[in-house]
């Protein structure tokens, strides 16, 4: 079940971005907690950062932004992972389904988000959930360590 991140949450939410099958792909290099601080304080200042528990642990996080005026039926979601400790038990398709069904209730008729090319589980995960593949931003996202820029994909899910 979800609620909104806490100050309190930052070790876990931490623990859980640094962890090396999960940072690759998410939006900052490894760094220590001291310099995680204010992107963690920005991510609890969007006020649609939220964590999923599973038996009583933080299991997964994600952002959920609504954009504003002519955009405001759509809605992007992002800084997205599950504990890798829980990879593969139906985690993120249960916190996800209900961030959807959460902003469907909200009115969102649009949710868009970006993923690596190189992530295959996500985009197998995107594609499973329905999201369809509408671009490329091409040499968008580069790693720490490694020499090559990598393409991210565009992807939506679109509902009535
Ligand atoms: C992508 C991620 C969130 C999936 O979490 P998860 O809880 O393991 O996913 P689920 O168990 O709910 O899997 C749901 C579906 O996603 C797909 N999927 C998940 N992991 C997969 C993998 N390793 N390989 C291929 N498909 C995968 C499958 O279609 C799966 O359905 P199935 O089990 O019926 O085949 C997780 O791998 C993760 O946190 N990755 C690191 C962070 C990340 O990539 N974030 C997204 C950035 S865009």
């Amino acid at each position: 079940m979800r609620r909104l991140a806490t100050p309190e949450d930052i070790d876990a939410v931490f623990a859980l971005y640094m962890h090396e099958k999960v940072v690759r792909f998410l939006g900052y290099d490894p760094m220590p907690i001291e310099d995680f601080r204010a992107i963690y304080q920005a991510l609890l200042d969007t006020l649609c950062f939220y964590v999923y528990e599973r038996e009583g642990r933080i299991a997964g996080f994600y952002r959920a932004t609504r954009y504003p005026g002519r955009i405001q039926h759509v809605a992007g979601l992002g800084t997205l992972a599950v504990d890798p400790a829980f990879h593969g038990q139906g985690v993120a398709l249960a916190m996800v389904s209900e961030a959807i069904d959460a902003l469907k209730t909200a009115g969102v008729k649009r949710i868009e988000l970006f993923a690596e090319s190189d992530n295959a589980p996500a985009l197998r995960f995107y594609e499973k959930l329905g999201f369809e593949r509408e671009g490329t931003l091409r040499k968008y996202y580069k790693r720490a360590g490694e020499d090559n820029y990598v393409d991210e994909y565009v992807m939506a899910l679109l509902f009535d």
